[in-house]
């Protein structure tokens, strides 16, 4: 007999425990299957977790070495303890990805540890961990919700030792004389600022003439600039197209992206972070036939429904960013569509996060977009120069920009590159859930001194009038 339940979610990432916590919650028979050794998917075993942690440390590190004595705390002897740094992020993870164990025992939420393939619209069969055999599931409605992997690059084989991916780059067993990225984007930048921190001397391989692609140019500018000038070499419009090994490190080989005179280019580390791919292997679609589309991601409706009735997909498996956040709130709203409940997600109000020093956030539509669409837009911007908080923290680069619209004032994107700019960003995000005015935010009362108010003062300054600039 197979057990049964009124929901399966295949994946115990973000999205997948999310929606099988909120699914109990609502009353279902859950189950989530998930083959890792732990629950919490790429974010929290080799995502955003570990490279938090990574972020954080290494920072407290730059800062004993460089700021503090502009503080007025003088230190001695600074040293790296690299295995303690690694053995902190190792507990953090281990800490929150038992933390949703202890949530799926509170809730209810049966862990099924296998592989699951979706074998017929209601019916999934797991390989179960440790050559346990094959469980049969039976589900009202079943939840693909199996993430992504990363994208390799041909000619560039990954081994995780002296090519590596996000994943080995979150445990180097030392720090690398000259760490080569591949990808200016997410991965790259985060990681690549880890290391640099640590003491790498850090070559960012990218084949666009800029970094970042997708968000607004101008912040992408300055932040490629405080990069640069922490250390970090650009190499852009190029492209990598082979690599040889040998026992003193990689060789690369890189051609100009239009075409070109070959270089080559020496490091002890290559990190390849060209992006990741939607990952369904195994899970038995094509024999079922549901769509995906020309990028390999699950085709869903409005509701999370793909083209098989009982079958749903949320996530980074489905189009859209890929982020822990966006996969959280569509686990929820997809469970709570299916309770009968009319829940709503918008898009255009999901913040995006790059953890570097400085961070850059941002929520809505980039000046680009808005040119693009024709839409006319009013900008306001502040920079932390002139923010007293960011003075008495000495965080003063960067600033906030506020694009409303010219005729109507509503906030149409927020974009932040400057101290804590991820964490004042949930501000931007809730305003434009709201679908708030320039004005509603210059006229809401921020405490002083924060560098929140150098978001009121970007909203005074889509009106014209900013006081302390
Ligand atoms: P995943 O987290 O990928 O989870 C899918 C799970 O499904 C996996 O655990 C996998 O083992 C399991 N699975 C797959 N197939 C099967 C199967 N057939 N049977 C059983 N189990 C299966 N996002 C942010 O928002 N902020 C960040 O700071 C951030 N940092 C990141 C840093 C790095 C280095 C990386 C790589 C990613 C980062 N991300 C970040 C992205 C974030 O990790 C993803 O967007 C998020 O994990 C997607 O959640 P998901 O639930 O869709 O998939
Ligand atoms: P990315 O899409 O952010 O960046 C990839 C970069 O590589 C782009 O700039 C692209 O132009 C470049 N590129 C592509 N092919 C190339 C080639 N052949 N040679 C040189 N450059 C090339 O992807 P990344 O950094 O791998 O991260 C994957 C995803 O993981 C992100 O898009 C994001 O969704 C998620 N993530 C989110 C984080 C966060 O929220 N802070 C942190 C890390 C990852």
């Amino acid at each position: 007999m197979p057990d049964t339940f009124d929901i399966v979610i295949i994946g115990g990432g973000p999205g997948g425990y999310v929606a099988a916590i909120r699914a109990a919650q609502l009353g279902m028979k859950t189950a989530c299957v998930e083959s890792r050794a732990a629950l919490g998917g790429t974010c929290l075993n080799i995502g955003c977790i570990p490279s938090k942690a990574l972020l954080q440390s290494s920072e407290k590190y730059e800062e004993a070495l460089h700021s503090l004595p502009a503080h007025g705390v003088k230190l001695a002897g600074v040293e790296l303890d690299l295995a303690a740094l690694m053995a902190r992020k190792e507990k953090v993870v281990s800490d929150l990805t038992k933390g949703v164990e202890f949530l799926f025992r509170k809730n209810k939420v049966a862990w099924i540890k296998g592989k699951g393939r979706i074998t017929a619209a209601g019916k999934i069969a797991v390989a179960l961990n440790g050559n346990g055999g094959t469980l049969e599931l039976e589900a009202k409605s079943i939840v693909i919700a199996t993430g992504s992997d990363i994208v390799p690059l041909p000619g560039v084989e990954i081994d995780e030792k002296q090519i590596v991916s996000s994943t080995g780059a979150l445990s180097l067993p030392r720090v690398p004389e000259h760490l080569v990225v591949i990808g200016g984007g997410y991965i790259g930048l985060e990681m690549g600022s880890v290391w640099r921190r640590l003491g790498a001397k850090v070559t960012v391989v990218e084949f666009l003439d800029r970094i970042t692609p997708g968000m607004d140019a101008e912040t992408s500018k300055m932040l490629q600039r405080v990069l640069a000038k922490s250390g970090f070499t650009f190499k852009l419009g190029t492209k990598v197209v082979g690599a040889k090994k040998s026992k003193a490190g990689v060789t690369l080989q890189l051609e100009p992206a239009a075409g070109g005179e070959r270089t080559e280019l020496g490091a002890d580390v290559v990190l390849v972070a060209i992006g990741r791919r939607p990952y369904t292997d195994g899970l038995g679609l094509e024999e079922l036939g549901v769509a995906k589309d020309n990028k390999g991601r699950v085709v869903v409706d409005a509701h999370y429904a793909t083209n098989i009735p009982g079958i749903y997909a949320i996530g980074d498996v489905i189009a859209g960013p890929m982020l822990a956040h966006k996969a959280e709130d569509e686990g929820t709203v997809l469970v709570e569509t299916l309770a009968g409940m009319r829940p709503h997600l918008d898009y255009d109000a999901i913040p995006a996060v790059i953890y570097t020093w400085p961070e850059v956030a941002s929520v809505g539509k980039t000046e680009e977009e808005l040119k693009s669409a024709g839409i006319a837009y009013k900008t306001g911007k502040f920079p932390f120069t002139a923010n007293s908080r960011a003075r008495t923290n000495a965080t003063t680069d960067g600033y906030v920009k506020i694009l409303a619209d010219a005729a109507t004032d509503r906030v149409l994107g927020v974009h932040i590159i400057g101290p804590d700019a991820g964490t004042m960003i949930a501000e931007a995000a809730l305003a434009m859930e709201y679908g708030a005015s320039a004005e509603d935010i210059a006229r809401t009362t921020h405490a002083h001194p924060t560098l929140n108010e150098a978001v009121k003062e970007a909203a005074l300054a889509v009106a014209g009038h900013p006081i302390h600039i």
